[in-house]
């Protein structure tokens, strides 16, 4: 049943790592109690969801997204109890809990993959893809996501399994019809506690194209690029309209599916509400931007016209037909301001203007903890200071390779998925207050001068910014609504773009570089006599004659018909 209200169009989404939100054990780990000791924290900020990345219980080789058990919580986390009191404290605030739904894959310890691996005539044989090898070789060329190949060997079967992330993450087999059952029963599970829906992980990675062909490759590469067979692959929307009759269309509830290398195209299959699969995407064209041809690790400086370009394409090519969904970060990007504004003099103005330039566009925002008081990147000396597998293996295979330690480090600082994934810093006392015991990773030391207490006091604040940003698009039917029209297609320096309704208009001019913009009067001339500057990141704004738009400078203006 599709509900007319699509609350989800108006929300904001804030998503919470729980391993580095808020330790209330002093065991150096985030954990439930943590979150719901916070919660009016988020309710200050004013969003309406909470999307937990995951709690369910794993051996955490990739930090919970190698789930063990679906129907249980992670020990360092806290019980199930502890889950339903959340569900519970959250709702009292109006706010819903959406969950992680990682499907693509298991824990290699989950029941059911201990099941599969024990005897080729096991029951659950078949809920995994296994192959045999090839002249002594895995069954094909492609590497994993994590580095090396994509196969590991199975002693007991003599065969191998497909991982497209790390071994101890085995991929489900979905061409199973009661794999998928099993699956669908266990989101009904979560959703009749009442959780607000689901994030889907690498949800577009389900659908192998059969025979599992060698992927192409280049010369001085080790594996092949399996990605055109289990990317968007041939029953992907079965899949997902399936999940959707069964489950989703059940329940009044928000779906946004993790989709690397979906096009804008493919999103509009995916988001369309008329083919009832999922709500909105998270696409990653934008945050590829600054990667070279060899991937996320090979730096390359963002030139803005691309990013605009990019972005222009996703708002109007959607427009009508499906949903967007926008994000600067999360835990596994670098922090934006650290990225794409300026994390040194002009932290809090790149911060504010970043957020502006993305919550006055069409789709559903997603923040994640800490952008909302311009958390920055860190730089540990040593590697042994990072602990996520995909960075220290990436490290490993380039020393191997004879790469220079320095460039190695260079990278992790830049892209490395630690970045985010220091601890949320709530005030300048030790460990920036997230735990009274050893964090289980370093806290960024920046956490003195960046924290939340120190962003609770002032009024211009980022944390004020981002609140003013989340209760605009709760009151101008424009932010859901309006046209996108771009504008300064080729400056390089602005990001520029008007809204459009029948009704309201808004003009968004941010400024991405420490250059001083001149702009025309004429450029804003309908705007400034017609209309009221709304959101700004400078104190005063002069708009006499000609005007020049500060380093980091964001403005919107606004008008409406009936004013
Ligand atoms: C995407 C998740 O966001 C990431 O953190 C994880 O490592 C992979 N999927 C595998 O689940």
């Amino acid at each position: 049943m599709t509900k007319e209200t699509n609350w989800w169009k108006k929300s904001v989404v804030y998503q919470v790592y729980p391993r580095s939100f808020y330790d209330s054990n002093g065991d150096g780990i985030g954990d439930l109690q943590g979150i719901i000791s916070k919660l009016d924290y988020l309710a200050e900020l004013g969003v309406d969801v909470i999307w937990l990345s995951p709690v369910y219980d794993s051996p955490n080789d990739d930090n919970g997204y190698d789930i063990r058990d679906y129907q249980n919580i992670m020990d360092e986390f806290g019980t199930m109890a502890d889950f339903d009191e959340l569900l519970e404290a959250a709702k009292e605030r109006n706010l819903k809990i959406i969950m992680d739904l990682v499907v693509n894959h298991t824990s290699d310890e989950h029941a059911w993959f201990v099941e599969s691996k024990s005897s080729v005539d096991n029951p659950k044989r078949d809920y995994y893809i296994w192959a045999p090898g090839k002249n002594g070789q895995p069954p094909n060329n492609w590497g994993s996501v994590f580095g090396g190949s994509a196969w590991q060997w199975n002693e007991e079967t003599q065969d191998y399994y497909l991982h497209l992330f790390s071994k101890k993450q085995p991929d489900l087999n979905w061409e199973h019809e009661e794999l998928r059952q099993s699956v669908y029963d266990m989101m009904r599970f979560w959703l009749d506690k009442g959780i607000g829906g689901f994030r889907m992980d690498v949800i577009n990675f389900i659908s192998k194209v059969p025979g599992l062909p060698d992927g192409d490759k280049k010369e001085d590469q080790a594996f092949g690029d399996g990605s055109p067979y289990f990317m968007n692959g041939p029953k992907i929307h079965d899949f997902l309209h399936e999940m959707n009759q069964e489950v989703l269309s059940h329940y009044d509830v928000l779906t946004v599916g993790e989709m690397p290398g979906a096009s804008p195209k493919e999103a509009i299959d995916y988001t369309n509400p008329e083919n009832k699969e999922v709500n909105m995407i998270f696409t990653f064209e934008h945050m590829d931007l600054d990667s070279g041809q060899n991937g996320k690790w090979d730096l390359k400086q963002l030139d803005l016209i691309d990013l605009k370009e990019n972005l222009e394409k996703w708002q109007t090519s959607l427009q009508g037909k499906g949903w967007n969904s926008l994000y600067w970060n999360n835990h596994d990007q670098p922090r934006i301001v650290s990225r794409f504004g300026d994390d040194g003099e002009y932290r809090v103005q790149s911060a504010k203007m970043l957020g502006t330039c993305l919550h006055m566009m069409q789709g559903t925002p997603y923040i994640y903890q800490g952008e909302e008081i311009g958390m920055t990147n860190v730089a540990f000396e040593t590697i042994d200071q990072y602990k996520d597998l995909e960075t220290l293996n990436m490290y490993n295979e380039k020393i191997e390779q004879g790469v220079d330690h320095n460039t190695i480090m260079q990278s992790i600082y830049t892209k490395g998925r630690d970045n985010a994934r220091t601890p949320m810093q709530w005030s300048s006392e030790k460990n920036g207050g997230f735990t009274t015991g050893t964090p289980w990773i370093e806290v960024n030391p920046k956490y003195t001068e960046i924290n939340v207490e120190n962003d609770l006091q002032s009024e211009q604040s980022i944390f004020a910014h981002y609140q003013q940003l989340i209760s605009l698009r709760k009151q101008l039917d424009v932010i859901t609504n309006g046209d996108f029209n771009l504008l300064f297609k080729d400056h390089p320096q602005l990001f520029a773009y008007e809204r459009k309704t029948e009704a309201e208009s808004l003009l968004v001019l941010c400024n991405f570089s420490k250059k001083e913009i001149l702009l025309e009067k004429d450029v804003v001339k309908n705007y400034s006599t017609n209309s009221k500057v709304i959101v700004r990141n400078y104190s005063s704004v002069e708009l006499l004659n000609d005007f020049v738009l500060r380093p980091y400078e964001a403005l919107v203006f606004y008008s409406s018909k009936s004013e």
